[in-house]
């Protein structure tokens, strides 16, 4: 079944409306402090440029030559064992399930919407108690937002590659830089923003450990949507000029970019109130908004930018999720869209709605397996074995069974002879054992 194609800039705009969400604006501000600042900074951007680089190259190559959902496009392009390859494909499942506690998220974010337009808390103390109260009391207003985020994201994947997800990225897209903009020079001109720098940009190796270096790679592949179909499906649209390896590089760079200024902009304003930064999720939802308050009424102003600015870049990562099972739906079981946006969309809203419940205080207990809650239980298995899981398969497919050949006709005219044979190496015998020790080492199976 044929499906209507990308523009070169609407594709480059939906990849990078994909990679760029609250792994960047609202994840990489808080493992950065996590891990010491600079050093992991560092780390992080070697890592994203060059593994996150070359995965994205595999990713769009897979994409480009197989042309199909991301089942078929496994099955058919392997040289050997297709029938076993095509279960490669499945990985798209993973989004699906990702989705189901991102909407939840951004439906957190809708509502700080409304809070920075009502009454932002004043003290980092009424913050935590209001974040608290969301997150372990107040299911309806999580249901209704996560609701609202349901409706969205299936409305926008209904109208399809060019109507839907192409329009939608080139409205938010552009929108979203300018908001970050606005927040940018609004930072610089802040005192602490000399701070900000120092403590993102001056590496303390000394705090560098091996754990913080497995971070990185783990994140960056997060922030790139990587290993999860998501490239591979959206790619299969691409069309047939476009240039996937400058293509991979503009969007691993915006991707950096974005999560450095988001960096900067959030360590600004808690340093310069001298907050504490809280961990986890707490940053953006607690420490933020009181922060914001201190700020004054320049303050509301900037907390509702930053909410709707995060708010867009989630949505547009949340479409990207769901469109490769849908595709997969409709190219292998003849489905119209709508039924298959259907399905998708009601199996993430369901498992969205068990997972918010699994935060809520008097369901908790029954929602709640070993240690964790199912909302922990559906990141922890997604982003630290699956998401990683799904690199290795892409670099090995693409590194040992797709027609060399091809790859070589594809790829030399836009890297030459020296980088293919460095891109070869490194998918061949590096990346993979990078990310088993992604998986060893947040598994606690093995810790470096
Ligand atoms: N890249 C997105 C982010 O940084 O927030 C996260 C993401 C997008 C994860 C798409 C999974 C996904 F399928």
């Amino acid at each position: 079944m044929k499906t209507a194609k990308f523009s070169r800039l609407g594709f480059i705009l939906a990849a990078v409306g994909s990679a760029v969400g609250l792994g960047n604006i609202w994840k990489f501000p808080y493992v950065t402090g996590e891990y010491g600042g600079g050093a992991f900074v560092l780390i992080y951007l070697i890592t994203a440029l060059f593994i996150g680089v070359f995965v994205l190259i595999s990713e769009l190559l897979i994409g480009k030559l197989g042309q199909s959902d991301a089942v078929s496009m496994f099955e058919n392009l392997a040289t050997k064992y297709k029938k076993i390859w095509k279960f490669a494909g499945f990985v798209v499942i993973v989004p699906l399930l990702i989705l189901s506690y991102y909407s939840v998220i951004i439906g957190w974010i809708l509502h700080y919407i409304t809070i920075s337009f009502e009454k932002l808390p004043s003290t980092v103390h009424e913050s935590k108690a209001t974040f608290m109260a969301l997150l372990q009391t107040d299911y309806q207003t999580q249901l209704f937002y996560h609701t609202i985020v349901f409706v969205l994201v299936t409305a926008i994947i209904l109208k399809g590659v060019k109507n839907g997800i192409e329009k939608i990225n080139k409205i938010l897209m552009p929108l979203l830089g300018i908001m970050l903009g606005i927040l940018f020079i609004y930072s610089i001109n802040v005192d602490a923003f000399s701070d900000a720098v120092t403590f993102m940009f001056n590496p303390d190796f000394s705090k560098l450990t091996s754990t913080a270096v497995i971070v990185a790679i783990g994140q960056a592949f997060y922030t790139l949507s990587l290993g999860m179909g998501i490239i591979i499906t959206y790619a299969a649209s691409l069309p047939k000029q476009s240039n996937i390896v400058r293509s991979s590089l503009i969007i691993s760079i915006i991707d950096t970019i974005v999560a450095l200024v988001a960096g900067l902009i959030i360590f600004t304003l808690l340093f310069d109130k001298g907050a504490e930064s809280t961990k986890g999720p707490g940053l953006v939802f607690i420490s933020l908004p009181s922060v914001f308050y201190e700020f004054g009424k320049a303050g509301e102003f900037l907390s509702i930018l930053f909410f709707v600015a995060i708010a867009f870049a989630g949505i547009t990562s949340a479409i990207s999720m769901m469109e490769p099972a849908v595709l997969y739906l409709i190219q292998r079981f003849n489905m119209t869209r709508k039924k298959a946006a259907i399905i998708c969309s009601i199996f993430f809203y369901v498992l969205g709605i068990i997972t918010l419940f699994s935060n809520i205080t008097d369901f908790a207990p029954a929602l709640k397996v070993g240690s964790k809650t199912f909302f922990d239980w559906v990141d922890f298995v997604c982003s630290t074995i699956l998401v990683p899981f799904g690199g290795i398969l892409v670099v090995i497919f693409v590194g040992y069974f797709m027609d060399k050949q091809k790859i070589r006709k594809e790829l030399t005219p836009l890297m030459g002879k020296t980088f293919l044979s460095i891109w070869f190496f490194m998918i061949r015998y590096v990346i993979p054992f990078a990310l088993i020790a992604v998986i060893l080492n947040e598994t606690g199976l093995f810790k470096f």
